[in-house]
């Protein structure tokens, strides 16, 4: 289904960028990370505090990262951390930024327990004309490339 995959995450400690990697390569899509203008704090209860202000008010981060092309891409993978339920900020920023209609829309995330949360929904809430997949949902840095070819294959991706 899909020819020209992108990968765009965000990751605070390092538990989607691994996933992410892993859907590069069983893809052989490229790997796009989004960087805010401005790092969240390294410490848990601070970060948890910050982005419970921003979900919040809905603040959107600026991003250091932009995507040159965005029409060069049929399907593009959305990575986040669960963060209280949702999306992290600079993927809300993102998901803003660029048109992803008629594209396929592929979810993933990583969580401490919680799941998937709203994720999917938001995504779905953000891409209306969007073909958007079931969300991969996986626990902290338990991602493997088993794990990530069998969900390919069930979702059509691959
Ligand atoms: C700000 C913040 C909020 C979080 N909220 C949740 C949550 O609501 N549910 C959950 O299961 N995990 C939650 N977690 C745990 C992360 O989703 C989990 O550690 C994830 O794998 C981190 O991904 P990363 O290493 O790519 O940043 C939270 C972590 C942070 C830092």
């Amino acid at each position: 289904m899909s020819k020209n995959s992108l990968i765009v995450y965000y990751s605070h400690s390092g538990n989607t960028r691994k996933l992410a990697k892993l859907i590069a390569e069983e893809t052989g899509g490229t790997l796009c990370e989004l960087v805010p203008e401005k790092f969240y704090p390294d410490d848990y209860n601070t970060v948890v505090e910050q982005a419970k202000k921003e979900i919040q008010a809905g603040f959107k981060p600026e991003l250091k990262t932009k995507v040159k092309d965005i029409s060069a891409y049929d399907t593009v993978f959305i990575g986040t951390p669960n963060w209280w339920s949702t999306i992290a900020p600079p993927v809300a920023t993102f998901l803003e930024s660029y048109d992803l209609s008629e594209k396929n829309v592929v979810p993933f995330c990583t969580h401490g327990g919680g799941g998937s949360g709203h994720i999917e929904a938001i995504v779905k809430k953000s891409c209306p004309d969007s073909a958007v997949l079931s969300v991969l949902s996986v626990y902290d840095d338990t991602a493997r490339d088993s794990l990530v070819e069998s969900w390919l294959k069930k979702t059509g991706v691959k």
